[in-house]
C-alpha cells in the first residue's frame, strides 16, 4: 500500500494490462480498465470521462497507442505508456507532452532486471571496439504484434550510443514465451553471451505501477530507464 490511493485508468485488458490492474489494486489503488471494444479510435477517452483519473496506463497495441496518447494529452492527464512499436514518433510525442504540460513515462521494458541487463550490456560494449562482433536475438510469444521488440531496439540503442556500432536484431516468435533477449559478442577466440529472460509479466506490471505513482504531480517526458533509480 502506498501513501496515497490513486484513481488509475488502464487501457488494454490483455496479457500485460490485466496484471498491471491486478498489481495496482494490490497496492491500494482504484483501477478502471478499458478494452478495445469500448475504445475504438480512442473514443472512450473524452476529457469528461478522464477528469477524475490521476493517471492513465497504456498497454494496448502499436495501432492504438498514438490515438490514446493524443486523447489523454488533450485532457492533460499523466500517462505511463508500456505499449511499444511507436518510437518512430517519439519526437512528436515529446513535443506534445511539453505543450500539454503533463507528466509522461514510457518504457520499452518496465522490468528492473532488464534495465540492469542494459547496464551490464553497456559495460560489455567496449568489446565491439576490440575485434568482437555482436548480435541481438529476441524471442517472444506468437501473438506479439511488433518486431523487433521495443526492448531489443532499446538494447541496440544502448550499444550504439556507447560504441557507434548498430547491431543486427533477429526476432523469433515461439509459443507463449514471455520475452527473452540475448546479446552475443564473439571474437575469433571467445564468446560472451548475456541473456535476460522474463519469467512472468508481473515484473513489467510492478514497474509500470511504480512509474504511475512516481509521475503524479510531475511534468515532463521520461524514459523509464532514467527514473528507475528513483522508484
Ligand atoms: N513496457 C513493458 O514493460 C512491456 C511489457 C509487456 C508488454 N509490453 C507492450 O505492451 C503492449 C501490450 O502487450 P500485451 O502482451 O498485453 O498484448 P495483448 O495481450 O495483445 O493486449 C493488448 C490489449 O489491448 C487491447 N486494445 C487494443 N486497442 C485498444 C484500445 N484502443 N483501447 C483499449 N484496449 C485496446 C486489445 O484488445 P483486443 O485483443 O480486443 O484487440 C488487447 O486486449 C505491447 O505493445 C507490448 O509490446 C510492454
Amino acid at each position: 500500500m502506498t501513501a496515497r490511493s490513486l484513481n488509475l485508468l488502464v487501457l488494454g485488458r490483455g496479457k500485460t494490462g490485466s496484471i498491471v490492474a491486478e498489481v495496482a489494486r494490490e497496492r491500494g489503488h482504484r483501477v478502471h480498465c478499458i478494452e478495445a471494444g469500448d475504445n475504438p479510435d480512442g473514443a472512450w477517452l473524452t476529457a469528461e470521462r478522464l477528469r477524475d483519473f490521476d493517471a492513465v496506463l497504456d498497454f494496448t497495441e502499436p495501432g492504438a497507442v498514438l490515438t490514446n496518447i493524443e486523447a489523454c494529452l488533450d485532457a492533460k492527464k499523466a500517462m505511463v505508456v508500456g505499449t511499444t512499436g511507436w518510437y518512430g514518433e517519439m519526437d512528436r510525442v515529446r513535443s506534445a507532452v511539453k505543450k500539454a504540460g503533463t507528466g509522461f513515462v514510457f518504457g520499452a521494458n518496465f522490468s528492473y532486471g532488464v534495465n540492469l541487463f542494459f547496464e551490464i550490456a553497456q559495460a560489455a560494449a567496449p568489446a565491439l571496439a576490440h575485434g568482437f562482433s555482436g548480435r541481438i536475438t529476441e524471442r517472444h510469444h506468437i501473438h506479439k504484434k511488433d518486431a523487433p521488440s521495443g526492448t531489443a531496439v532499446a538494447l541496440q540503442r544502448v550499444l550504439e550510443q556507447a560504441t557507434g556500432v548498430r547491431l543486427n536484431i533477429t526476432s523469433e516468435r515461439e509459443g507463449d514465451v514471455t520475452g527473452t533477449h540475448t546479446l552475443e559478442l564473439a571474437s575469433a577466440g571467445d564468446r560472451i553471451v548475456l541473456t535476460h529472460e522474463a519469467k512472468s509479466r508481473r515484473t513489467f506490471a510492478e514497474g509500470a505501477v511504480l512509474a504511475a505513482e512516481w509521475i503524479i504531480g510531475k511534468t515532463g517526458f521520461y524514459d523509464f530507464k532514467d527514473i528507475i533509480a528513483q522508484l
